[in-house]
């Protein structure tokens, strides 16, 4: 077996067997817990904007149109302390799991926001960003994001989040997070893998192709 399709098998099993099933969210209820906060910490529009687009200079990520599943696991996995980030964590950490679906389901209805950032880099940069992102690194074991992220990186349920349209620096610094051993929760290690590859020239790359890139298929 190639490691293209060991990679891709092993995405699709952990897709089936880890997919957060986040029915159940009533997305009214998480308009309303979004515009309450959690009690102690700020309503999620103060960072996350109120159309869900988040903010490129800030570090926010987009929310909206991101899958529910997988917009649920996070916020569960920051109350875990599988994921550890001290300016969000304290936003959400008085709400119960269905309150999480609720929210989940709120901004994975929300039409997604054109925040595409237009690219600062040159154009030698930029294409070798979109090879890694649609061919990978073969050389060096990186494949591409696509493989997992799906066509046009635009994700693929609950498990592989859309990064196309996502903000650069909110790209960069989740990469950076996994290489530095700060974010751990990825299944089977997935992105630990290819972040660790990774140079700090491919990463500038990679972020800011994609962040030039519709979060939609047009
Ligand atoms: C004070 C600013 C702030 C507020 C308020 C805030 N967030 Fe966040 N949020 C962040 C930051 C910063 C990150 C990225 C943190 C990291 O690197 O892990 C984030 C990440 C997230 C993520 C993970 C997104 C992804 O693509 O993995 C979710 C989901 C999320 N926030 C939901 C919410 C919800 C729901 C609320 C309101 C209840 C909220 N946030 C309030 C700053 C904020
Ligand atoms: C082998 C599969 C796989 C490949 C290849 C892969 N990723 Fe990922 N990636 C994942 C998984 C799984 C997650 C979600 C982890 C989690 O649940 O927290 C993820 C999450 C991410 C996130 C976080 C998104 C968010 O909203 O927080 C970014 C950024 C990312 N990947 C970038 C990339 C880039 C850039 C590439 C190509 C250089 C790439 N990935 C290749 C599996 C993969």
């Amino acid at each position: 077996m190639t490691i293209l399709s060991q990679w891709i098998l092993a995405g699709a099993l952990i897709g089936l067997a880890t997919g957060v099933n986040a029915a159940g969210g009533d997305p009214e209820k998480g308009a309303q817990l979004a515009a309450q906060g959690d009690g102690t910490g700020a309503p999620c529009a103060a960072c996350h904007g109120a159309d869900g687009s988040g903010n490129n200079a800030a570090g926010f990520p987009r929310l909206a149109g991101l899958d529910s599943g997988y917009l649920a696991k996070q916020m569960l996995d920051y109350n875990a302390g599988k994921r550890i980030n001290p300016v969000m964590q304290p936003n959400i950490n008085n709400f119960d799991a269905q309150q999480i679906r609720d929210l989940a389901a709120y901004y994975a209805a929300m039409p997604v926001p054109q925040t595409s950032t237009p690219a600062t880099v040159s154009e030698d940069v930029l294409a070798l960003g979109e090879k890694l992102a649609n061919q990978g690194d073969w050389g060096n074991y990186i494949p591409p994001c696509s493989s997992c992220h799906g066509p046009g990186n635009r994700g693929v349920g609950a498990t592989f989040p859309a990064i196309a349209g996502q903000h650069p620096n909110y790209i960069r610094s989740q990469i950076n997070a996994w290489k530095n051993n700060q974010r751990n929760n990825d299944p089977n290690k997935l992105m630990t893998a290819v972040a660790e590859r990774l140079t700090d020239e491919q990463i500038d790359a990679v972020a800011a192709y994609l962040g030039s890139q519709s979060a939609t298929a047009e």
